[in-house]
């Protein structure tokens, strides 16, 4: 999907389709463009009382063709609504013009900018993504892509009108390079268990090392065994696909804080011996979304060269499968930093490869800051549903900057507690910790696991499991992974 910005005023425009945002107001609707054919349309819907502009109301209408005047094919009014516009309000908007398209034999779209309180650069940042994500689809599997009775249509390109130009070009920019890390993780995400294993971690990490120059670290089995990773190896013991511990770095050359993303790649999750349910397993190939996450950073990293930041991302990959040699619910393994863990259940074993990569990382890196990212617990979304993911960590600094950019991403994120009441929940009597919390606060006991492994380092834990897919439905985000996580932490790192 092509995006560009043009200065010029559509005034004689006459292709597929012309957007104008509209207020609503006490009376009715406000169009926020002052371009006389579309006024004269959307008045005539004000006047009926059909359309006034609530958010996400939309109003399609088809000028009749005048050979004496230029007039676009069709004409689409976007309500906003009448409460305080926010960065959202243009994702939600972008989402609902692209699906507005397709459903039309649409192919290219001009948009009006309005003048609102937003920054224009906010503004068209965020209408790039609610556009780019809103057109995503999956169907790479799909033998017929589209059905032969539905006009669905690809939007080929859209022009944003706009006297500041340069801003908003700016806005796009951005905006295109979050988009296209958010499809990245997506499309991982997508992909079933068997065609996404710790292997295409690996060859994603060498597209990533060739395209942006980011420095590579690839270790394989023998690899971890010599590092002692005890915890990556054990979940690894019941498959057949070798597992890996993938690290990737950005850097400045200059003297910038050090920020350490940590992402669990658990390409399938059976549960291992602790066998999860038949029901619903099949969307355990998502428990990777925390890893495709900090990969698809990288990649926007790589695209957009921040000098304010050194990045480092790490992440452990295998899945969880209940072969024969697989570990045990009893037994004990001793992780990277030297601490025993006695395996409860078997299916709490993110907490396992994560403790690895954490501890390896706060240990090689000595990092300013460590984010990590994992679907982790069913309990988050007991408690927090598919809207917001769970926060803890042990700085508040580090987990305000998380909540700020959550708000201003669209990816809420709620801090959780975390103390020493909920670590002795995993006091285990044969080892150093036990991987399951005895009852309640499940999500709280895993962060409190984490905490164990990173030693003094300021870090922040993000529990992903209920907003990584199936997140909050809006326009431009679909049933499936979301993406979650990519907007938040590219966000964080732009304001650091
Ligand atoms: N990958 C799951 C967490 C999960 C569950 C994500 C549901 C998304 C939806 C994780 O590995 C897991 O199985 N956690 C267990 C932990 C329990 C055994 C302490 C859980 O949450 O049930
Ligand atoms: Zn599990
Ligand atoms: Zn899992």
């Amino acid at each position: 999907m092509n995006i560009r910005v043009t200065r010029t005023f559509p005034q004689n425009y006459d292709g597929d389709l012309l957007v104008c945002f509209v207020r609503q107001t006490e009376g009715g609707g406000q169009p926020l463009c002052e371009h006389a054919m579309v006024e004269k349309h959307l008045k005539a819907a004000f006047s009926r009382g059909d359309f006034v502009g609530k958010d996400e109301q939309i109003l399609l209408c088809y000028p009749i063709e005048n050979a004496d005047l230029c007039l676009p094919k069709r004409i689409l009014g976007v309500g906003l609504g009448k409460e305080a516009i926010e960065a959202e309000t243009f994702r939600k908007a972008g989402g609902i013009i692209v699906n507005t398209a397709k459903k039309t034999k649409t192919r290219e779209i001009m948009i009006i900018l309005p003048e609102c309180d937003l920054p224009v650069s906010v503004l068209s940042q965020c209408l790039t993504e609610g556009l780019m994500l809103g057109n995503y689809s999956f169907d790479k599997y799909k033998t017929k892509k589209n059905d032969d009775d539905s006009p669905q249509t690809s939007v080929e390109a859209i022009t944003f009108s706009c006297a500041k130009d340069r801003e908003a070009r700016q806005g796009v920019k951005t905006g295109a390079i979050n988009s296209e890390a958010v499809i990245r993780a997506r499309d991982m995400a997508n992909e079933p268990g068997s065609s996404m294993t710790a292997s295409d971690f690996v060859a994603l990490s060498l597209d990533l090392h060739k395209k942006y120059g980011l420095k590579r670290e690839v270790f394989g089995k023998t690899d971890l065994q010599k590092m002692k990773m005890g915890g990556l190896l054990a979940v690894n013991r019941g498959s057949a696909q070798p597992p890996a511990l993938v690290v990737l770095e950005y850097r400045t050359g200059c003297k910038v804080p050090t920020l350490l993303l940590v992402g669990k790649g658990l390409t399938f999750d059976s549960g291992g011996i602790s066998l999860k349910p038949g029901t619903g397993m099949q969307d355990m190939k998502y428990d990777m979304c925390g890893g495709a996450a900090v990969m698809a950073v990288m990649q926007a990293i790589g695209s957009a060269q921040p000098k304010n930041i050194d990045v480092i991302a790490i992440v452990p990959a295998t899945d969880n499968m209940p072969g024969g040699p697989a570990l045990k619910p009893g037994d004990i393994v001793r992780l990277y930093n030297g601490k025993t863990v006695e395996v409860v259940n078997t299916d709490a074993e993110g907490r396992l490869i994560l403790a690895d990569a954490l501890a390896y990382g706060v240990k090689h890196y000595q990092p300013d800051a460590v984010i990590d990212l994992a679907t982790l617990t069913g309990a988050v979304i007991v408690g927090l549903g598919h809207h917001t993911a769970g926060l803890m960590g042990n700085d508040d600094a580090l987990a305000a900057k998380l909540e700020q950019a959550g708000a201003l991403s669209g990816e809420p994120v709620w801090r959780l507690p975390l103390g020493k009441q909920y670590r002795k929940q995993i006091d285990s009597s044969v080892a150093d910790l036990k991987n399951v919390g005895d009852k309640g606060a499940g999500t709280i006991t895993a962060g409190a696991f984490l905490q164990e492994f990173v030693g003094e380092a300021k870090w922040a834990h993000l529990d992903i499991a209920g907003t990584a897919w199936d997140f909050t439905e809006k326009s431009y985000i679909p049933k499936g992974p979301s993406g979650y996580g990519v907007r938040l932490i590219l966000e964080t790192i732009r304001n650091w």
